[in-house]
């Protein structure tokens, strides 16, 4: 999704805004730009890769210490260089009273009135020349310009609905850059040797630059001058910020021996979740802050909220939660969740779960929530500097360390290993946890490593697997119970990055629809672990074969499913009871990863799909 780097410098501030765009190239986007003051606005603008922005800008020899830099998702205005980011003010009227543009910007979010704006300032002779909602912002400073950027931008922000995270600066302002947050991110990093400051929309692009990082919060603006900064509050008033030092992990970016990030990530899996697990030693509700266990005792139900891999990994929380704890839990996804009309409890205790913390979407829910009285809240979450961590009551931070790719791996499982965890303090805390039940579990989690790395091994039989789906247009995914979400997210991750149309069904919903569309075109993938449903899921698959369809079989160490004519089975290593899903998963992650690689796509930043989605 979009990022933003900017900065106010005494050196030439270019080489260090393209590589922070460079860091964050993995979140996905479409263009990316970057402007500089060089005794006015000059900027470079692109709708191919970074690094050719790079040559753009060398062979431009685009210099300046003042820069605003950004990579650009689109949502208003089509992929094109017209609407990248930086955008220029114009300046507005004719003749004797025309009046140059001054101020040049970039934008994360979406202006929700931009309609209206546009409108008002065609009116005051404006002329646009992109489709974006961010094109407003940057007239409207504009229009408002009475010799101080600062008092433009609060102006501006205060017409402004939506959600923002702005960087601008101006031609009659060398060494001034403003910001302003509001449901986008934004984090002020201050130089290290005190002369330069700068802005960014994740401390990720300032790595090996500054680790002096001020999490800015909701409604906060910025003024960055050379050696000086200033934050104020939306009030408008002064503002004291933490500065807290952050080790951004720039080397997360090393490929290694692997090909993609993602490839990458679905082998760390072994070590992401023995970091996560790291330091429990027993089950004790602390492990999710400071009083979790008044608030555990207090509840009396769960409502979890996330989006897409996040959510999936909720749904199969649900099947623990309700049978080891005994809490009732409704899952949600968080963009319905924040729009309908829902019955609210405070004694519900509501878990959020994204990778990046900072999902628009499940921060929207979680403040709807809260709005509706619901206080007792808890995340869990991979970022633990990010506003979803800050928002909440309660938090369990997974390890699985940065994630890449933006097919989410590593981050599902380990938030699979954190939602185990919140429901044995759960049920413990309810008195509902023996202790023989407890130590079977914490030793089958200390396993979970060792059990992971034998699957992988099996990469090679779903390698083969892969030839075959790399020749098909669309299958389908079963499970039953525990397994239905992990089908689920085993058809998410297919259609993410191979394009390969994938639905899943929990298998006894086969005869009520889907069965229809099984032919030998259509395989059919089966999670199949040897749990009280698999004699049930057996039926299922006799099913599809009298139809002619061709089963992909996940069977367990001991389900006792072999293969033959139009059954391909691959069996796991061992069988592992309640914590099956985080292994059943893992095949096929690669599987979708084999297929998209077989295809020839971009695997690691598909067609149209952003990292971290920041906006609505
Ligand atoms: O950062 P989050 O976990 O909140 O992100 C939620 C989804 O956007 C994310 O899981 C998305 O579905 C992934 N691309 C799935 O691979």
């Amino acid at each position: 999704m979009c990022g933003i780097v900017a900065s106010v410098s005494t050196r030439n501030i270019v080489p260090i805004l393209v590589q922070g765009l460079q860091r964050l190239e993995y979140r996905g986007y479409d263009s990316c730009g970057v402007a500089v003051h060089a005794d006015g606005l000059k900027r470079a603008r692109s709708t191919s890769r970074v690094a050719e922005l790079q040559a753009q800008v060398s062979a431009e020899h685009l210099e300046g210490g003042t820069g605003i830099a950004h990579t650009r998702w689109a949502t208003h205005g089509a992929p094109a260089v017209h609407n990248a980011h930086p955008h220029f003010s114009h300046g507005s009227g004719a003749g004797s009273n025309a009046r140059p543009g001054k101020v040049a910007l970039v934008h994360n979010g979406i202006i929700e009135n931009h309609d209206e704006l546009r409108a008002a300032l065609q009116a005051k002779g404006y002329v646009f020349d992109s489709q974006t909602d961010t094109e407003v912002i940057v007239h409207l400073m504009d229009s408002l310009y009475d010799g101080d950027l600062f008092e433009a931008l609060k102006a501006a922000v205060a017409q402004l609905r939506g959600a923002y995270a702005i960087a601008a600066f101006c031609k009659d302002e060398p060494h001034r850059v403003v910001g302003a947050r509001a449901g986008s991110p934004l984090i002020l990093g201050v130089g290290q040797d005190h002369s330069e400051n700068f802005l960014a929309s994740d401390a990720m692009a300032l790595a090996g630059v500054t680790d002096q990082i001020v999490y800015l919060e909701e409604g906060d603006l910025v003024d960055i001058q050379l050696g000086k900064y200033w934050v104020f509050d939306r009030q408008h008033q002064r503002a004291a910020r933490e500065v807290k030092t952050v080790h951004a992990h720039s080397g997360a970016a090393e490929l290694g021996p692997y090909r993609h990030y993602m490839q990458k990530e679905i082998f760390e899996q072994p070590r992401a979740i023995a970091d996560t697990l790291e330091g429990v030693e027993g089950i004790v509700p602390e492990l999710f802050g400071d009083g979790a266990y008044r608030v555990f005792q207090d509840i009396d139900s769960v409502l979890i909220l996330a989006c897409g891999t996040s959510y999936y990994s909720g749904c199969a929380a649900k099947y623990w939660l309700e049978s080891i704890a005994k809490i009732p839990t409704q899952v949600e996804v968080a963009s319905e969740y924040r729009y309908r009309d829902s019955v609210p409890s405070p004694k519900t205790l509501v878990v959020t779960i994204t990778q990046s913390g900072e999902t628009a979407d499940t921060l929207a829910a979680l403040r709807h929530a809260q709005g509706l009285g619901m206080t007792q809240t808890l995340t869990i979450c991979n970022v633990a500097t990010s506003a979803m961590v800050r928002e909440c009551k309660l938090a369990y931070i997974t390890r699985a360390g940065v994630e890449i790719g933006v097919a989410s791996t590593k981050a599902f499982t380990t938030q699979l290993a954190g939602l185990f965890l919140l429901t044995l303090a759960l049920a413990q805390a309810k008195g509902r946890l023996s202790e023989e039940d407890e130590a079977a579990h914490l030793k089958a989690m200390r396993h979970l490593p060792a059990a992971l790395q034998a699957v992988l091994a099996l990469e090679p039989q779903v390698i083969s697997w892969a030839e075959d789906f790399a020749k098909m247009e669309n299958a389908l995914f079963l499970g039953r119970g525990l397994h239905y979400p992990i089908a689920l997210e085993g058809a998410l991750k297919l259609k993410e990055i191979s394009y390969i149309h994938a639905e899943a069904y929990p298998a006894g919903e086969l005869k009520h629809g889907p069965l229809a569309l099984v032919t030998s075109a259509m395989p059919v993938v089966t999670v199949a672990p040897n749990d009280a449903l698999l004699e049930k899921l057996k039926s299922n698959m006799q099913e599809v074969r009298a139809r002619g369809g061709v089963l992909y079989v996940l069977a367990d160490a001991d389900s006792h499913i072999d293969s033959s004519e139009g059954v391909h089975v691959i069996r796991m290593p061992e069988h592992y009871g309640a914590l099956s899903p985080l292994l059943h998963v893992v095949p096929l992650q690669l599987l979708a990863y084999h297929t998209a690689v077989a295809r020839g796509t971009d695997v690691d930043k598909p067609r149209n799909l952003a990292k971290s989605v920041t906006v609505e």
